[in-house]
């Protein structure tokens, strides 16, 4: 039986010291599920590794007494640019699910992502959480049960539409398999309503190219959701610059660079390798938010040096979650915080604005 803590015990000092925590109340299969990443492995151990290949340049004996985490992002004016990234079925990690982590982002004063695939429904998360939401969107097989969704997530009062485009097929999760896992009865994707349609694919057709991305969305379905919504639309899964383009021609009003934590396309680079020249190419016409392996307040500056305008963090939610409720998810985004502040001071940094690119340095050796 899990047994999640009441208050947070000194060896909790880290986001990555959560891991441990939050793998002791989780089942086996529930572990592989969170924690994992697609195939081999090789994009999630990259995200993991990469920001500590980048060093930091102190800038010392700085006035940074009036300093300050503050950003406008879409339009919305926000404490500090670590945002809770979308993610799936959090009642696995906790009976209390999204309405935790949406409190506790609301506490902290962190952006909350709903997913589509919450397990539970995005109009009670609205109700207990008074911060900043956006709602993440996959979309459906049917654009009518897609529009729903979109209709009743306005009307809740989330702020942006964030849609996911990576994942339009699963990522070979070979530890999901090994694990055996499967959702268990009590935790499902309560706001997806219209069943899955099943498409007929004739014997000798391929599941993947016949069968499941013959429904899959592409770029005529973001322009059609431009002209349903007068939310902002950002596009969350883009690690190629030629997908910037087209991303940029529809109009669309921001981009998450992610490698989605590594679970569907192995052998992504991590979005901090192709961020500096992505930010050329934008030259801040749209907001970059980039994830994936974020873990330290450093790895949040050296992304906002490179070109982001903010961050967010997915597994490390689920950690908090899992090891002590809406109190481990607080706690998890006021240490990201706190450690952003406390770089941001010894790199004499007093705004956001302060971090440069030449803040981060490339070691010769
Ligand atoms: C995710 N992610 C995700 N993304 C999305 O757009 N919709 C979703 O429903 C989910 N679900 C999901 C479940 C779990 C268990 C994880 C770990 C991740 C991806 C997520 O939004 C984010 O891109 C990554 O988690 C970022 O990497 P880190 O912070 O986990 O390293
Ligand atoms: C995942 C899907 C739900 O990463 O986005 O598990």
């Amino acid at each position: 039986m899990p047994s999640y803590l009441n208050q947070i015990p000194p060896d909790l000092a880290s986001l990555s010291d959560y891991q441990a925590y939050a793998q002791r109340n989780l089942t086996e299969q529930a572990w592989a599920y969170i924690h994992g990443g697609s195939a081999d492995e090789v994009t999630f151990q990259r995200n993991l590794s990469i920001y500590n290949r980048l060093q930091l340049n102190s800038r010392v004996l700085a006035d940074v007494s009036k300093g300050n985490t503050e950003l406008t992002l879409l339009g919305q004016r926000l404490a500090h640019p670590i945002l809770v990234a979308p993610v799936a079925y959090q009642k696995l990690a906790h009976p209390d699910g999204e309405i935790a982590s949406a409190m506790a982002a609301a506490a902290q004063d962190a952006v909350f992502c709903l997913s589509t695939l919450a397990s539970q429904s995005l109009e009670d998360v609205a109700e207990h959480c008074d911060g900043p939401r956006w709602f993440q969107l996959y979309f459906q097989s049917e654009r009518e049960h897609t529009l729903a969704l979109v209709q009743r997530a306005e009307q809740a009062g989330y702020r942006a539409l964030m849609v996911t485009v990576d994942a339009p097929v699963n990522g070979l999760r070979n530890r999901e398999q090994r694990a055996g896992f499967q959702l268990p009865a009590d935790v499902r994707a309560v706001n997806v309503t219209a069943p899955a349609v099943p498409v007929q694919i004739q014997q000798g057709d391929s599941r993947v190219f016949q069968g499941l991305m013959a429904q899959a969305p592409r770029w005529a379905d973001i322009q059609w959701l431009r002209q349903q919504t007068q939310l902002p639309i950002i596009l969350k899964g883009i690690t190629n610059p030629q997908d910037v383009d087209k991303a940029l021609a529809q109009g669309i009003d921001g981009l998450v660079l992610s490698n989605h934590g590594g679970r569907t396309l192995d052998g992504l680079p991590n979005p901090i390798e192709v961020l500096p020249d992505i930010a050329e190419q934008v030259q801040g016409r749209v907001p970059l938010i980039v994830d994936s392996g974020i873990r330290r307040g450093g790895d949040v500056v050296k992304a906002l040096a490179l070109g982001a305008d903010a961050v967010m963090i997915g597994r490390p939610v689920m950690y908090g979650l899992a090891t002590a409720g809406a109190l481990g998810v607080a706690h998890t985004l006021r240490l990201l915080r706190d450690e952003l502040e406390l770089t941001m001071a010894l790199c004499g940094c007093a705004s956001l604005a302060d971090i440069t690119p030449d803040l981060v340095r490339y070691p010769k050796f």
